[in-house]
């Protein structure tokens, strides 16, 4: 059998509904949810295909498969099946888990065939490309004396694209046009 849990752990591992854990490290946060996906399977009677775990890191998703792995293990035999969907059930980052959801739906998500998650490094390097692309695009009247400084255009996207969720909050909430908006910023500004 696997070790017991605490009873903190087991009663997370129980509940029925929705639950956040908050504990320091080494507490055993990974090892309870390692069993609660093993209570979804044995328990609920979900396949490994169906429990959806989703983590920080690569490095944080292999450990959680290991350790389900290993709890699986410990336990009775006849869960071979279940051993070897778990190799592919998603347990992952949120990219790996958006990236699997887009290669299940190509034509909604409209992403084509062969794409892939670009790494941290290799993100910045695209979005400050496409930063520059779309800047060198954009009709010269935008910027200097009559309109919002280039400098101050470049890095006012670049943290709107560094935070893409409340860019979209604030320019939801910009009035009527960008333009008077953007005049008014740059009276802030300037
Ligand atoms: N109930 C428990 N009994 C004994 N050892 C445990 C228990 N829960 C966790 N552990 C062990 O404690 C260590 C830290 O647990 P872990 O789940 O990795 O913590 P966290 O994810 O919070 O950092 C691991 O070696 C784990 O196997
Ligand atoms: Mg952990």
């Amino acid at each position: 059998m696997p070790r017991a849990l605490t009873p903190e752990q087991q009663a997370v591992v129980d509940w029925p509904g929705s639950a956040a854990v908050t504990a320091g490290a080494g507490t055993g946060k990974t090892e309870l949810m390692a069993e609660r996906f093993a209570a979804h399977l044995l328990r609920d009677g979900f396949r490994p295909l169906q429990v959806v775990a989703v983590t920080f890191t690569d490095a944080a998703a292999a450990e959680l498969r290991s350790r389900i792995r290993r709890n699986l293990q410990a336990r009775a035999a006849g869960l071979e099946e279940q051993l070897a969907e778990l190799e592919a059930a998603p347990i992952g980052t949120l990219h790996s888990l958006c990236k699997r959801v887009c290669d299940e739906h190509p034509t909604h998500a409209e992403v084509a065939p062969g794409s892939r998650v670009l790494d941290e490094g290799e993100a910045a390097a695209w979005i400050a490309e496409q930063l520059d692309d779309a800047l060198s695009t954009t009709d010269a009247a935008h910027f200097g004396r009559d309109g919002v400084p280039f400098s101050l255009a470049r890095e006012a996207l670049r943290a709107f694209l560094g935070d893409p969720l409340t860019a979209d909050l604030a320019l939801r909430q910009v009035p009527d046009g960008l333009d008077e908006w953007l005049a008014r910023c740059q009276t802030l500004f300037t």
